[in-house]
């Protein structure tokens, strides 16, 4: 069994990224920056913008963050997304979500251009990826493809078996694994929760990508012997630890690791490459490689 190490991976590419940065900057010409609009204090997103800066700031890219109130209105909204969809000192931009059930996330995505739209959920973004068009991929699905590059792992042919059909992780990343490329090339099964034997299905996957939300859903009973298993699960879970709590994916590892060929660690895989991914797509909106 290895472990893929996500953030030895992350560390390699960022230090690339700042190295193309800096190269800007040099060049006296303004670094690439990434915005994000966040609404309310969801905990959860805190976190995710809070990483997301942190990168901006260790690879040299600006990084702005629109706050407001969950009581913001849904046209307000929608006008915060026009401006920034014209405000040329900023090259891509993200609505971080959930927003507020007051709100349609449907609409505000639609809203963003998608030249900008470096999460790559608009729906001319996902509709190129499922056409094989160059468009921006979202960040975790581009990590996890990330990361079985670097790896070296075989995908052509082999079965790839997806948990979970959300439109972040499980549908971009079965159209990854599905298109002729390489990574790629892969029979993919996508299983959600009205799949019916699950358990018969997970022990004919080659590669496993877990992106339920279940805490230790997958357990060493579901997956034959030299799986590849991607865990892109973060749960907090109260113990009695110190610093009282933990953080465990959707795979039991303890029971899958013994039976995996690779597989992802929780915390320290796919989770910083999500951060990393969304670097790299802020450089080709930079860098107009898609639009
Ligand atoms: N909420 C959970 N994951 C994501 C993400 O990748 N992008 C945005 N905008 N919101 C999220």
């Amino acid at each position: 069994m290895e472990l893929i190490d996500g953030k030895k991976i992350a560390e390699e590419i960022k230090r690339e990224i700042a190295r193309k940065a800096a190269e800007i900057i040099d060049a006296e010409q303004t670094p690439p920056h990434l915005a994000a609009i966040l609404v309310g204090n969801d905990p959860a997103s805190e976190t995710y913008i809070a990483s997301k800066e942190k990168a901006c700031r260790a690879v040299g890219f600006t990084s702005s963050v629109y706050r407001y109130p969950a009581e913001i209105s849904e046209q307000q909204l929608l006008e915060v997304v026009d401006f920034l969809n014209t405000d040329e000192e900023v090259h891509g931009f993200i609505v971080q979500l959930p927003l507020p059930r007051h709100i349609d996330a449907n609409k505000v995505i639609e809203r963003i251009n998608p030249a900008k739209d470096v999460d790559g959920f608009h729906p001319v973004n996902v509709g190129r990826l499922a056409l094989g068009l160059p468009s921006y991929v979202p960040a975790t699905p581009a990590g996890i493809v990330l990361l079985l590059e670097k790896y070296g792992i075989e995908t052509e042919g082999k079965h790839c078996v997806v948990l979970g059909r959300s439109n972040i992780v499980g549908t971009p990343v079965s159209l990854l694994m599905s298109r002729k490329a390489v990574p790629g090339n892969c029979t993919v099964t996508l299983c959600h929760s009205k799949t019916t034997n699950l358990a018969e299905i997970t022990r004919q996957a080659d590669i496993l990508i877990a992106a339920i939300g279940q805490p230790g859903f997958v357990t060493g009973d579901m997956v034959k012997e030299g799986v590849v298993v991607v865990d892109v699960g973060i749960h907090r879970i109260e113990d009695n630890s110190e610093k009282g709590y933990h953080i465990t994916g959707d795979v039991d590892f303890k029971s899958v690791a013994p039976k995996s060929s690779y597989i992802t660690p929780v915390p320290g895989g796919v989770g910083l490459m999500t951060i990393v991914s969304l670097l790299l797509n802020t450089l080709k909106a930079y860098n107009r490689e898609i639009y």
